[in-house]
């Protein structure tokens, strides 16, 4: 059994089904077009809301730090996902990367996992558009019914019709095709960036130098909330609940993270990449830079502006202009949020099909899902059953714990990918890598640890949602796709050919 469960697919194999016609995507992105994929999808919710959040909760102007922690867990996962995007360029990521390298099982894990990441994400930072907006409707003195808005603090039924008709027309959009995307994407991006510019610009001359102090603020304990809203860490280790001081640093860390959340999605357009062997890495490390840069120059300017403890939590990069009086410019990072927000949302909703797509091209979902589009050559049923399940999650749910779940799902996508480079080097040494990881396995080790580490610092109610989640995925596993994976039924029509039952299906090679 455990032979089956940790069955490969050849990384051959994996490149040769994405050439058969009916199932093949267009090839039409280059190295420019997956940046701007990747700042388009990076800059959203996370530095727009979840500064404000973390700076006053957590870690106060040391937030920028937080970024920087982060930023690092994330370089060195980047550096193991451009290995394997550029050794194994087809559609699904990491899930990809482990059926080629760690067996079926463990990819099938994480195909489940990155569905959680991508579906919860959409629907995260769809909320977060819609509130941007809705106060930005406020503004122009239209008011819409409680009832119809933000679920984050309502009572009662209720249901976000700005978020899910977001997710609707963002569906309709992936439908039509990645190259019109692409094209909508690089406008909006371009308002977004300049938007974090003028924050990082017209903020700098707003600092007050007495913010900063102490820029570490001391620790400071946790009254109320139960244990299950700790971090692991602490609840391991017997540490009082505290926040602040050196650890808050790193707890601010593991819920920022969410901000970096993207640079992985620029690997499930590998497949359609024109020279993914060169662009693939360039992609992903260029988007990752520039977003590191941006995040920690708005996390110090911000906390300049005004003291933590008065920072907004809604709204923070343009409440801090409200409060130094400067309502125009808060107008205008309202709006620019506002844009900003759609490409993020729209760039998590195509990984997630994607990855749907290749799960069902593999036959652990259904293949019926793997069919693309005879005109527009998207994988258009997956993208709509997707769009309208996430459209019905967003307009329900409050979000704010969800992207904690997000983060521990991703970060659990990171440990098997740096672990992936390392089984992968070893079992196939020959094959040709484009872009080579540095000091393996040092690099993947260390890319492992600081995943674990920023996981073990989200609460622990966060570790239970994702254990059910994943136990979930466990039942569907063997229930379905274990039967219905194309490779094993390959592998066993070929066993039954050569010797007849009883013959071994294949392993890792
Ligand atoms: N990184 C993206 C954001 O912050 C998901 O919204």
């Amino acid at each position: 059994m455990s032979s089956t469960l940790f069955r490969t697919k050849k990384v051959e194999q994996s490149i040769a089904d994405t050439e058969e016609p009916e199932h093949a995507l267009k090839k039409s992105l280059s190295a420019l077009d997956l940046t701007v994929f990747g700042v388009g999808v990076i800059i959203g919710t996370g530095i727009f809301v979840l500064t404000g959040t973390v700076a006053k909760n957590n870690a106060g102007p040391a937030t920028a730090l937080a970024f920087v922690v982060a930023g690092v867990v994330c370089a060195l996962a980047a550096l193991c996902y451009a290995e394997f995007a550029s050794t194994v360029p087809v559609a699904g990521s990491a899930y990809t990367f482990s059926y080629a390298s760690l067996g079926e099982f463990p990819a099938w894990i994480i195909g489940w996992d990155l569905v959680l990441e991508f579906a919860l994400g959409t629907a995260v930072v769809a909320v977060g558009w819609s509130g941007y907006v809705a106060s930005l409707l406020d503004n122009a003195g239209w008011h819409l019914p409680a009832a119809l808005g933000t679920r984050d603090g309502a009572h009662g039924f209720g249901f976000d019709i700005l978020a899910a008709a977001l997710v609707l027309v963002l569906t309709g959009i992936l439908v039509v095709g990645t190259k019109l995307s692409a094209r909508v994407t690089s406008v909006v991006v371009a308002i977004k960036v300049t938007v974090v510019l003028i924050v990082i610009i017209a903020g700098a001359f707003l600092v007050k130098g007495d913010n900063y102090h102490p820029f570490i603020p001391p620790q400071k304990p946790v009254e109320a909330g139960g244990d299950l809203k700790s971090p692991l860490i602490q609840l391991i280790f017997g540490w009082a609940p505290s926040n602040f001081g050196v650890m808050g640093i790193f707890t601010a860390a593991s819920v920022v993270f969410f901000a970096f959340i993207g640079f992985d999605v620029v690997a499930t357009a590998a497949e359609e990449t024109r020279n993914p062997q060169r662009d693939m890495p360039r992609g992903i490390l260029g988007s990752l830079f520039i977003c590191t840069a941006l995040y920690v120059a708005v996390a110090i300017v911000v906390t300049g502006m005004e003291h933590y403890t008065k920072l907004s939590i809604t709204a923070p990069l343009a409440d801090a202009f409200k409060a130094t009086g400067h309502p125009w410019f808060a107008g205008l990072i309202s709006f620019g949020a506002a844009v900003g927000l759609t490409t993020v949302c729209m760039i998590l909703l195509l990984g997630q099909t994607r990855v749907f797509f290749a799960m069902s091209r593999d036959g652990l979902l259904p293949r019926f899902f793997s069919h693309v589009h005879p005109r527009f050559k998207t994988p258009h049923r997956p993208t709509i059953l997707l769009g309208v399940l996430i459209a019905i999650l967003a307009g329900f749910t409050p979000l704010s714990e969800l992207a904690e779940l997000v983060n521990i799902g991703t970060l659990f996508a990171f440990v098997v990918v740096a672990i992936g480079v390392i089984l992968l080097r070893r079992s196939r040494p020959e094959l040709h890598r484009a872009f080579r990881t540095p000091w393996v396995p040092v690099i993947p080790i260390l890319s492992v640890c600081a995943s674990l580490w920023l996981m073990l610092n989200l609460p622990a109610e966060t570790w239970v949602r994702f254990g059910i989640w994943m136990a979930i995925g466990f039942v569907v596993y063997f229930l379905y796709s274990r039967n219905h994976s194309r490779l094993g039924q390959a592998q066993r029509a070929a066993a039954g050919q050569a010797s007849g039952p009883g013959t071994g299906t294949g392993t890792r090679p």
